[in-house]
């Protein structure tokens, strides 16, 4: 095939990021081999379920499946044999332990296909890689090839967020091209081209760029977070108001007010561990002063967490143990059933551990949570967890939790006490239904 074809894909990884990628492709009119090594994984996805939770996409997966281009498999032999472009997309954890990043699911990846790549194809990588990996997988690939090195590799970053994965991977904000060569840049082109032809930006860049421009992105984000999350700590020493505060720099536009929201902090799969890994990969490169910020980015997220505990413990009184605890939310943000690094769990946790009788409900993580901490207490809906309690903490800002009336969840609690974790609920009128209510950063006479 010349290098502008149509390309026959495989998408390597089945994870969030890896089904969602290839679930699209289909759907955008790709012939699509998903691959795992999970056997369980690719049965579910074969039979037409999403493993996971995200809007959107269980639809499309139907979709796919009836159109016939979308396939699974667990064989690497047959992945090599039907594809011109094979995508990385496999998981990149924190490494227990460290703050580094833990590349054995890449290595292995990369490891298990090259021995069937015996022709031209394109390997892109799009899971996040300390900087320098992709440099490393080329040699990787070129040896352990058959067709050596005429098999090219490239980085192409993937910005999706949890909740808007269908959205981000459809219609991106733009797209990173990190090629070595013409051909590369043509192939990924054809690999790309129902999103190039709606106007998508490009950047066409070299490998270490690539990579670099995920974690930097990241990077950014959490900053932004931690910022706002610090001033609310000046304004809580001094009794100012960081709403008001945040809601004035959002109106300048060289600031913005994306990834300006004060309140419990960052988590999930991504933002962590990504400032985490960067901040080690810069040290071992000898750079680590240029991002030594980030470990204070990562402090600053962790105290809003224990400051959270403590809102709770004064509006309490004083004490913990005993109190009976609501705890609204357990994902790292709404519309997502992912827990992994949930500021909302580690809250629930910590009271849990102080003696609070803490019980939790969330729209859609109870089974991930339940499976996590079964040692924590769980109720079937808000209300129901809020029933005779002393206090109501809004962990993770659902839309169900924010349309809750102050005046309905007043009948069943015992207190009307409410901490808001996120700065979701709107305080007058809390406050004018006779709640006490509490939100870090903020203070009320
Ligand atoms: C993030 C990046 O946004 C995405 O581009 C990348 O590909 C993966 O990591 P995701 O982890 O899905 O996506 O979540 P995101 O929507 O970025 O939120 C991250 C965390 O920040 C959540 O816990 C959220 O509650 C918190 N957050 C976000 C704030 O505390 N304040 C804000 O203003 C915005």
């Amino acid at each position: 095939m010349t290098a502008t074809e149509s390309p026959r894909l495989t998408v390597i990884g089945t994870g969030y990021l890896g089904a969602t990628h290839a679930i699209c492709m289909a759907i955008l009119g790709f012939d699509v081999l998903g691959v795992d090594v999970d056997e369980r994984k690719i049965q579910r996805l074969a039979s037409g379920e999403v493993p996971f939770f995200e809007p959107g996409l269980p639809e499309l997966l139907t979709k796919a499946l009836e159109s016939g281009r979308l396939r699974f498999t667990t064989s690497f032999e047959e992945a090599g044999e039907f594809g011109d472009v094979h995508f990385i997309c496999v998981g990149t954890p924190q490494k227990p332990g460290s703050d580094a990043c833990d590349l054995t699911y890449v290595d292995a990846a990369t490891r298990a296909l090259a021995p069937y790549l015996d022709r031209k194809v394109l390997v892109v990588g799009k899971s996040t890689v300390p900087v320098g990996t992709a440099a490393r997988l080329t040699e990787v690939v070129h040896e352990l090839a058959p067709a050596g090195t005429e098999v090219e590799l490239c980085w192409n970053p993937e910005f999706l967020r949890e909740g808007f994965a269908v959205e981000d991977t459809m219609n991106p904000d733009r797209l990173v091209f990190g090629v070595e060569s013409e051909w590369a840049h043509e192939r990924l082109s054809a690999a790309f081209r129902p999103i190039l032809d709606q106007g998508t930006p490009v950047v066409r860049t070299d490998l270490a760029t690539a990579e670099l421009v995920k974690v930097a992105a990241n990077s950014f984000l959490a900053t932004k977070i931690s910022y706002i999350n610090a001033m609310a700590e000046v304004c809580e020493a001094v009794g100012a108001d960081v709403k008001d505060l945040a809601e004035s720099l959002a109106l300048d536009d060289r600031i913005g007010g994306k990834f300006l929201k004060p309140g419990l902090g960052f988590g999930g799969g991504c933002l962590p561990k990504d400032i985490r890994a960067f901040a080690h990969r810069a040290e071992e490169i000898g750079v680590g002063q240029a991002v030594s910020f980030l470990r204070e980015v990562d402090a600053i997220n962790r105290r809003r967490r224990a400051r959270t505990v403590d809102l709770v413990r004064e509006l309490l009184g004083g004490q913990i143990s005993g109190a009976r605890i609501a705890c609204w939310g357990a994902t790292f943000k709404p519309n997502s059933d992912d827990i992994r690094d949930a500021p909302a769990l580690d809250v629930a946790r910590t009271m849990h551990g102080l003696g609070g009788h803490v019980k939790v409900f969330d729209p859609a993580g109870m089974d991930n949570a339940r499976r996590a901490y079964p040692e924590l207490r769980y109720g079937d809906s808000a209300l129901d967890v809020a029933a005779e309690a002393d206090v109501v903490v809004l962990l993770t800002e659902w839309s169900e939790f924010r349309e809750i009336e102050p005046d309905a969840l007043a009948t069943v609690v015992k207190h009307k006490r409410v901490v808001d974790g996120r700065h979701a609920l709107d305080a007058a009128r809390w406050r004018s239904a006779g709640w006490e209510y509490r939100a870090l950063g903020r203070s009320f006479d």
